[in-house]
């Protein structure tokens, strides 16, 4: 975690939704943490060397607390489990400062896709849309009406009628018809979409094929996308500023090796979700396996996430 943590202390833990909890996070020391804009995330341990990033989804205005919601998924890396079942109220924990990779850009309109528990960023771009004056509407995708976090909230929120609510399990009518939400384009409309990764491909390939430009399509996972490392081989990372090579066998990451040769890159996620880890390239071929790099940040080829990311080349030579 980023040296500049602070301590929070769990004020409120909620049930928002079958297998979904809210944590609200109050400041120790003084009556306020740092501000954040919509979009922001932040890291939370949950014990000492387990470090998850969660969306901040209370207003962007509120300063005397952080509200985060997090999904139990077994099928993650026990982050989402650890934080139902071992954090309560009252328990204090060390927390990073706001991040954003996922801000809200000006525009005349806007279109929020939220899918499950993506609705958190997503809520909070809406309260601070609504408090703008700004247009837009929600659409928010999940499995059932037991599912979905935050229904009360929004009911009783300002903007409750620009929420269109999409369940899986709810009759055709109320399905989502995203050609239709995607017409007519206009260059002055920008589209954020946070769910799972299907979600978000779903919406943004969508939108790609009626001609939305990329600069108007925002996303963000919140998980490490599934990658086939089957046929992974090894590759050689050099450093440039002692010329060191080391060797990175299929199966292990760039920064374990990295650290076990005592060169330590800060790492967050470590599934190339953050951006924390991000280094310098200076040659070689990446092999990008991140979330985080935008398409035009890829295709420049001098940066990359080494706690997911490997080479195309034989060797990176990094600037480390
Ligand atoms: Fe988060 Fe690498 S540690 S992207």
């Amino acid at each position: 975690m980023d040296a500049a943590f602070l301590q929070a202390r769990i004020a409120r833990k909620t049930v928002e939704a079958t297998d979904i909890v809210g944590l609200e996070l109050a400041p120790l020391e003084g009556t306020s943490f740092p501000a954040f804009s919509a979009g922001s995330h932040i890291d939370v341990e949950i014990r000492p060397g387990l470090i998850r990033q969660y969306s901040l989804c209370n207003d962007p205005t509120e300063r005397h607390r952080y509200q985060i919601g997090v999904l139990r998924d077994p099928a993650s890396r026990g982050g989402s489990v650890a934080v139902h079942d071992e954090l309560a109220e009252g328990q204090v924990i060390r927390i990073g400062a706001p991040r954003n990779h996922f801000a809200l850009v000006p525009a005349r309109r806007s279109l929020l896709f939220a899918g499950g528990i993506g609705v958190t960023p997503i809520l909070c771009m809406a309260e601070r849309l609504a408090q703008t004056g700004a247009a837009f509407e929600l659409h928010y995708c999940s499995r059932s009406p037991d599912r979905t976090a935050y229904r009360r909230r929004i009911a009783q929120s300002s903007f409750a009628e620009r929420v269109h609510f999409h369940f899986d399990d709810g009759d055709a009518a109320q399905r989502l018809d995203l050609p239709a939400v995607l017409e007519p384009f206009d260059a002055d409309t920008h589209l954020y979409v946070c769910g799972p990764g299907g979600f978000i491909e779903y919406v943004t390939g969508c939108a790609r094929t009626r001609g939305w430009p990329a600069a108007q399509i925002h996303f963000e996972y919140f998980a490490g996308q599934a990658v086939d490392t089957a046929g992974d081989g090894s590759f050689e990372v050099m450093l440039a500023s002692s010329g060191r090579v080391l060797t990175i066998p299929g199966g292990r990451t760039v920064v374990a090796v990295l650290a076990e040769n005592g060169v330590e890159v800060p790492v967050s996620c470590e599934q190339g979700v953050c951006g924390t880890c991000l280094t310098r390239v200076l040659e070689g071929e990446v092999d990008h396996r991140d979330n985080f790099l935008l398409d035009h940040e890829r295709a420049a080829n001098n940066q990359f996430t080494p706690c997911c990311s490997r080479a195309r080349s034989k060797r990176l030579v990094l600037d480390l």
